[in-house]
C-alpha cells in the first residue's frame, strides 16, 4: 500500500513555487476541442487530472504532444466522435466540459456522469438548464448525458446556485452558437475569468466574466493560438496554511496575489505575518495566534477548496474557532482523521467548531484531493510520525508533492508497504 509518511513538528524555511491552476487546465484542456486549429497551452500543471483529460481528448481525436513538462499543444481539427470514453470520464468532475465542448464544436455529445470528489450531492442541471437553452436537447440513461442539436442560439441563463461548471460549460456551448448569450448569476472564480481569457485569445468573444453577468457573442469559427495558464490560488492558499500552521518563514512564488485577498486577511487575523509582492507572498508566524471564525463563499469570498486545509491549521491554533462549510452539503468528512491526531472539533450540521490542541501523529486516509492537503498540513504541524493513506487524491491536484514539500523542510516521504 503507497502512504505519505510525514514526520512533524519543524518549522519550514525557504520559497516553493505554485503551478498553473487545476481548475482552469482541466477546463481549458477540454475547451480546446472548440478550436480548428493548434492550441498551445503553457503552465499546465504536471497532475492526475490532467492527465486524464488529455487521455480523453485523444481518444476524442485530438491530437496532444508534450513540448515540455508543462506545456502542450493541442489540435483538435480532426475529431473522429462525439463520444467520450466512459471509463475514463466517469473518474473526474471536470469530465463534464467535454459536454459543453462537444456540443460547441459538434452539436452532439455523450458523456458519462462525471465522478470527483464525494462530499455531497454534485447535480449537474443547471449544466443541462443551460445546454438546453440554448437548443440542445439532453437527456440521461444509465448513467451517460446526450445532447444533440440541430442548430446552437444564444440565450439568457439564469444560474440559479453560483456553479462555476455550469458556468464554465454554458460558455464552452454558447462560444460558437449563433448570437448572444447572456449568463446571468455567474461564478466569477479566478478560473473562470482563465477559460474565458483563453477563448478570446483563441477567437470567441466572451466578455464580463469575473462579473456575474458574462456576455458571449457567438463566433463563426475558432483559430489556434497559444496561452498561459494562471497560478494555482488552491495550491498557493494550501502552501501558505502549511507554513501558517508549521511555523518558519515561506515565499509562496508564482501567485497572483489578488487572488488570495481571502486568505490573506484571515490569516493576518489570526496574527500570521503576511508580506505582499508583485507575483510572491511570505508568511512568517512567529508569535501566539488567536482563533478565528470563517465561512465558505463563492469568490471573492472564502473558497471552500481551501476549507478542509484552514480547519487543519485552526486545529493547532489556542482558542475557539468555527468554519461554515457554504456550498457543499458534506464536506467534513476528513474531519475523523483530523480527530484521530487529537484535533478538538465538532460538527454540526455545516458549522465545525474547533477548539486548538496540540496535534500528534496518527495513521489516516485521504478522502478527497484537498481533504489529504489537509492531512499534510496537520501531519507536518503534530508530534510524531503520521502516515497518509490513498495518497493518490493528492497526487490529482499536487505535482511532485514530496520533493516540493521537502525543498522547505517538510519530513515527507512516500512508502511503498506490502498489503
Ligand atoms: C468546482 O466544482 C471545482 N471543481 C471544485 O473544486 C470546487 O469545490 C467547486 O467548483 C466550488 O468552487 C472543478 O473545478 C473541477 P459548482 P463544481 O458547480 O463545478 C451546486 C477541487 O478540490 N450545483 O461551483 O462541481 C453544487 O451542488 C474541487 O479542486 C447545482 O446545484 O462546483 C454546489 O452546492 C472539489 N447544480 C454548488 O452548486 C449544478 O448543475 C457549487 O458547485 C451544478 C452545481
Amino acid at each position: 500500500m503507497e502512504k505519505l509518511k510525514i514526520t512533524g513538528g519543524n518549522q519550514l524555511f525557504g520559497e516553493i513555487a505554485v503551478c498553473g491552476a487545476k481548475n482552469a487546465a482541466v477546463a481549458i484542456i477540454p475547451a480546446a476541442l472548440l478550436v480548428d486549429g493548434v492550441c498551445r497551452i503553457e503552465n499546465v500543471p504536471d497532475i492526475k487530472d490532467v492527465r486524464l483529460i488529455i487521455d480523453m481528448l485523444v481518444q476524442l481525436g485530438a491530437s496532444v504532444t508534450y513540448v515540455n513538462d508543462t506545456t502542450i499543444e493541442v489540435n483538435s481539427s480532426n475529431l473522429k466522435t462525439h463520444i467520450a470514453p466512459c471509463d475514463l470520464a466517469s473518474r473526474m468532475r471536470a469530465s463534464y466540459y467535454l459536454l459543453g465542448a462537444l456540443i460547441g464544436r459538434m452539436k452532439k455529445a455523450e458523456v458519462s456522469l462525471p465522478g470527483g470528489c464525494n462530499f455531497g450531492t454534485r447535480p449537474i442541471d443547471l449544466h443541462e438548464k443551460g445546454f438546453r437553452a440554448l437548443g440542445a436537447k439532453v437527456s440521461i440513461e444509465d448513467g451517460i448525458v446526450f445532447a444533440d442539436a440541430q442548430e446552437l442560439a444564444g440565450n439568457t441563463i439564469y444560474l440559479d446556485t453560483v456553479s462555476v461548471g455550469a458556468t464554465i460549460n454554458i460558455m464552452l456551448a454558447a462560444v460558437l452558437a449563433k448570437g448572444r448569450t447572456v449568463i446571468e448569476n455567474a461564478a466569477k472564480e479566478p478560473h473562470i475569468v482563465d477559460v474565458a481569457n483563453f477563448l478570446n485569445a483563441m477567437g470567441a468573444n466572451v466578455r464580463g466574466a469575473g462579473t456575474d453577468v458574462i456576455r458571449i457573442t457567438g463566433v463563426e469559427q475558432m483559430r489556434g493560438g497559444s496561452y498561459s495558464i494562471i497560478p494555482d490560488q488552491i495550491e498557493a492558499g494550501t502552501f501558505m496554511l502549511l507554513a501558517a500552521a508549521t511555523g518558519g518563514n515561506v515565499l509562496v512564488r508564482n501567485i497572483i496575489p489578488i487572488h488570495m485577498n481571502c486568505l490573506t486577511s484571515k490569516l493576518e487575523e489570526m496574527g500570521i505575518g503576511v508580506t505582499e509582492y508583485d507575483d510572491s507572498i511570505r508568511i512568517e508566524r512567529d508569535g501566539e495566534l488567536h482563533g478565528v471564525s470563517v465561512k465558505t463563499m463563492p469568490y471573492p469570498g472564502f473558497p471552500t477548496d481551501l476549507q478542509p486545509q484552514m480547519v487543519a491549521l485552526l486545529s493547532t491554533v489556542d482558542g475557539n474557532s468555527s468554519v461554515q462549510e457554504n456550498v457543499w452539503d458534506n464536506r467534513f468528512q476528513y474531519i475523523d482523521q483530523l480527530l484521530a491526531m487529537g484535533a478538538d472539533i465538532k460538527v454540526e450540521g455545516r458549522r465545525a467548531k474547533i477548539t486548538g490542541a496540540k496535534l500528534h501523529g496518527a495513521e489516516v486516509t485521504a478522502t478527497d484531493l484537498r481533504a489529504g492537503a489537509a492531512l499534510i498540513i496537520a501531519g507536518a504541524a503534530a508530534d510524531g510520525v503520521t502516515e497518509i493513506a490513498s495518497p493518490h487524491y493528492i497526487d490529482r491536484g499536487y505535482s511532485d508533492i514530496e520533493r516540493r514539500l521537502r525543498s522547505i523542510g517538510v519530513k515527507i516521504e512516500r512508502i511503498f508497504e506490502a498489503d
